[in-house]
């Protein structure tokens, strides 16, 4: 095979996080619903996000630095230790995006992107009422990422809420049904391609 070697100290810091996120891929996307002290609510899309522990559910977020400042997320999770991750599914790409928008402290994304909200049960944050999938989440851990502008935010799912036609009777979400969209890099995403199965080696 024909390589090409790159050494990342030698890259760009903008080189290399492009080749870092288009080797990564498709990365999900946890649509992050939080609430400031004030009661401000934000809503914005990470795909700096995946399960990270289990089988008591953790889930993670990742959050960069904008222009040095931290991001509402994060400064809200600081705030009151909970989030909402939001599955995003073909439906609700565009208004996902929307909220993605640098729009001010307290102004309201769920009403930017003509979302509803439906209040939580056991967290304060409210979920996306039209996301097929939505994690209530605990914040157990905020951990920089030394070296970069990122902060991991890792929690507890301590409720799930699922659409009724998604879930298939061994317990888990119908794929196909779900049509979740994924983040490449730049401004590309990816629906789900053909799903086939591999049974594991005995
Ligand atoms: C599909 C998608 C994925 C994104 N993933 C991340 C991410 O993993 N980390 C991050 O810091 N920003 C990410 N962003 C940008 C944030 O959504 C954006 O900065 C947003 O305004 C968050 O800021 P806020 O917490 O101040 O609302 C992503 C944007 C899009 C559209």
């Amino acid at each position: 095979m024909d390589m090409l070697t790159f050494v990342t100290e030698a890259m760009t810091p903008r080189d290399a996080y492009r080749l870092l996120v288009s080797s990564v891929v498709p990365r999900p996307i946890g649509w992050a619903s939080t609430i400031g002290a004030d009661g401000s609510v934000n809503l914005a899309p990470f795909s700096f996000f995946n399960a990270v522990g289990g089988p008591i559910p953790f889930v993670m977020i990742s959050v960069s630095r904008r222009a040095g400042a931290i991001k509402d997320t994060l400064r809200n999770v600081q705030e009151v230790a909970e989030m909402v991750l939001n599955v995003v599914d073909e439906d609700l790409v565009q208004q996902m995006n929307i909220t993605s928008g640098d729009w001010a402290y307290g102004d309201s994304e769920f009403e930017r992107a003509g979302l509803a909200a439906s209040p939580s049960v056991d967290v304060r944050p409210p979920r996306v009422t039209a996301a097929p999938v939505a994690m209530e989440v605990r914040v157990t851990q905020i951990v920089p990422v030394e070296e970069t502008s990122y902060t991991m935010i890792i929690g507890r799912v301590v409720r799930f809420h699922v659409r009724r036609d998604l879930l298939r009777a061994d317990g888990s979400i119908d794929p196909q049904r779900l049509r979740p969209v994924a983040r490449l890099s730049g401004d590309e995403y990816a629906r789900l391609g053909e799903v086939f199965t591999l049974p594991r080696p005995a």
